[in-house]
């Protein structure tokens, strides 16, 4: 198994369950997991490098470990080359507010350090996984490509994919895959993920299909053929066990290790002792909802630091370290100034619950209202620009 509950907290890539209302405790996963955490120092050497401030989500500690992001800046700051890799298994025609937390990152990194962008939407993973077509799962990747794009990606510097489609025209990706496939054995995946002899076949092989896009020889028409173009992998916490199978396997292949940068989990509404996840509907906003829907949903839903009366409120105050509403502003109000009254009038009881959840309403409900703007202006022939292989604007 991945992780075990020894410890009260288990982190997979399918489920987040902690014992404590403040969540995952982040600093003891990053010692099991034997990731890195991010200091002050990393935040101002990106920030130092690309000439750009540093993203409030790093600034906060959502994006909060890494794996060898040093090397990837030293290799920057000499004027190599390396790519970024991301991806979104489509297991619902809509995305969630959770999972815009790695896109948005991602988008970041790649406006600072304009590099190329692979993205990968895993249609066989939820085939595999779940009680779905196989043309359901792939009429889905495209559906949710449209929400990719709509984040504001680079059409010259990003290539979205499909695995079916790009397995089936690519040998070059398969050929990779087949590599990472020879050198991991059933035993190592039943160890890592957790799979048992009842599971089918395709699980047990697919971890070799979200490693094998960390390695640039699975891009010819991107990298002209090089296969030592380092790779550096935003995503939040729970994709980790891939990678450190990837990470175990790409020395023998020869080729270099990906880095990597994590974010923590967007809690579920009803609390931090889960993430928010796109299979549990009431635990989570979606990039579709209306605005009614986002006001009703967290008024009825999120989960409160707050005390039973007002009074009592009043005098001792809310607890930021598990009230849902709060939690969701570290991640989408940018505004230092806005944040810091906040904590300081909730925490007080200067500020009530109520006041809270609607300074929260209206700044999700922009979020969403803008990226359904975006949203409704990507074509079907947009889809097929971003998903078509080809060079980006990028010479190796
Ligand atoms: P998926 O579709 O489950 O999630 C897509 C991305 O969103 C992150 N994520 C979250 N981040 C913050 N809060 C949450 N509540 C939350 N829920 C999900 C995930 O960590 C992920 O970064 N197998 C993958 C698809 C994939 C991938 C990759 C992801 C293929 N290659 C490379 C990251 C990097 C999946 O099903 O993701």
């Amino acid at each position: 198994m991945a992780t075990t509950d020894q410890d009260d907290q288990l982190v997979t890539p399918w489920e987040v369950t902690a014992a404590s209302q403040k969540g995952v405790d982040y600093d003891k996963l990053i010692k099991k997991f034997g990731s890195t955490k991010i200091e002050d120092s990393l935040i101002e050497r990106i920030a130092r490098l690309t000439g750009k401030p540093a993203n409030h989500l790093m600034r906060r500690g959502i994006i909060f470990s890494h794996r060898d992001v040093g090397l990837i800046l030293d290799a920057y700051e000499k004027g190599k080359p390396f790519f970024l890799y991301t991806g979104r298994g489509p297991s619902s025609e809509a995305m969630h507010l959770g999972h815009l937390i790695p896109f948005v990152f991602t988008k970041y990194l790649q406006d600072v350090f304009d590099v190329p962008l692979v993205i990968q939407m895993t249609d066989d993973e939820k085939f595999l996984w779940k009680d779905m077509s196989v043309e359901e799962a792939r009429r889905l990747a495209s559906e949710n490509a449209k929400d990719i794009i709509a984040f504001g990606f680079d059409k010259e510097k990003t290539f979205i994919f499909s695995d079916m489609d790009y397995i089936g025209s690519s040998p070059d990706f398969y050929k990779t895959i087949l590599r990472v496939e020879k050198c991991v054995t059933v035993n190592q995946v039943k160890g890592i993920f957790g799979f048992n002899d009842s599971d089918c076949i395709g699980k047990i092989s697919f971890p070799a299909i979200q490693a094998a896009p960390s390695f640039s020889c699975s891009f010819p028409q991107i990298f002209g053929g090089k296969k030592d173009i380092a790779c550096l992998i935003p995503c939040a916490i729970d994709q980790d066990p891939y990678f450190r199978m990837t990470r175990d396997v790409a020395p023998r292949l020869g080729y270099p290790k990906p880095a990597l940068l994590h974010s923590t989990f967007l809690p579920a509404l009803q609390g931090a002792m889960t993430k928010m996840s796109a299979s549990e509907a009431s635990t989570s906003i979606y990039l579709t909802d209306s605005a009614e829907d986002i006001r009703d949903k967290i008024n009825k839903y999120a989960y409160s630091g707050g005390q039973s009366t007002v009074e009592e409120h009043r005098r001792v105050g809310g607890n930021v370290d598990v009230d849902v509403s709060y939690q969701y502003l570290t991640f989408f109000l940018e505004d230092d100034e806005k944040l810091a009254k906040i904590e300081k009038d909730y925490s007080s009881g200067a500020m009530l619950t109520g006041d809270l959840k609607k300074e929260l309403i209206s700044v999700v409900q922009q979020v969403v209202a803008e990226h359904q703007q975006r949203r409704q202006q990507v074509t079907e022939q947009m889809v097929q620009e971003f998903m078509t292989p080809r060079k980006l604007k990028y010479s190796y």
